[in-house]
């Protein structure tokens, strides 16, 4: 219900940029996507409220190219960010967006949680390892949140959580719930709002 009413109210693009030099002010607190190129972490932008393209999302990975801030209701930012490692877009723009998200992350003092989403079809990737390193090492808080559970068997699902909750068992900085989202089907949706709307609450 706190999550439904959460992300009834209103919700808006506010800012976007790619660089961390002109960042906007910190006027609430902020919860931020994570996560490899293409895992759907624009998609979970407009699946949480609602809004089929509030945050631009496409088959080819390398869209989000930005930091982009979200207000919801006033109450706190969602800040969807450019995937990282997609070798594809360059070396020089992988290494300006994997500064940016290092920087912003490690920097940013009205960051309160990183979800750092994985495909649950690919399960941890060296990469998504490497940066739960770093917000360990920085200890800024994260959790997990599977995306696409429409694309797998209950088996299949059971079997990704397990060794996600494994690997993340001797991580400091993980918040131990592993969230099961699909944002085509619509699955885990009600369920990301309300643990965001506790998380907004405390
Ligand atoms: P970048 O901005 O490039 O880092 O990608 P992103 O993580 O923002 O991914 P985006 O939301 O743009 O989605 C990438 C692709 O995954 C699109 O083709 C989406 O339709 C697809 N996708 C997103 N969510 C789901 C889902 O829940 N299930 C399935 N099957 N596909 C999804
Ligand atoms: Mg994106």
């Amino acid at each position: 219900e706190a999550g439904r009413k959460l992300f009834a109210g209103p919700s808006d693009f506010f800012w976007g940029g790619a660089s961390l030099g002109g960042l906007p002010p910190i006027e609430r607190i902020e919860i931020a996507f994570a996560g490899r190129s293409n895992v759907g972490k624009s998609s979970l932008v407009n699946a949480l409220t609602g809004r089929k393209t509030l945050a631009r999302t496409s088959h080819t990975p390398g869209r989000t190219q930005e930091l982009n801030f979200f207000n919801i209701n006033n109450a706190f930012n969602l800040v969807d960010m450019p995937g990282y490692g997609y070798a594809a877009a360059g070396k020089e723009k992988v290494a300006t967006w994997t500064k940016l998200i290092h920087d912003y992350l490690r920097g940013r003092a009205s960051l309160v949680r990183v979800l750092v989403l994985i495909d649950s079809r690919h399960g941890f990737k060296p990469i998504d390892l490497e940066v739960l390193d770093g917000l360990d090492k920085a200890a800024v808080s994260y959790q997990i949140v599977l995306t696409k559970i429409d694309e797998l068997k209950k088996g299949e699902l059971e079997k990704c959580v397990e060794s996600v909750q494994q690997a993340l068992s001797k991580r400091p900085a993980a918040y131990p719930e592993v969230m099961m989202t699909s944002s085509r089907k619509g699955l885990g949706i009600a369920e990301l709002r309300a643990s965001i709307a506790k998380l907004v609450s405390e």
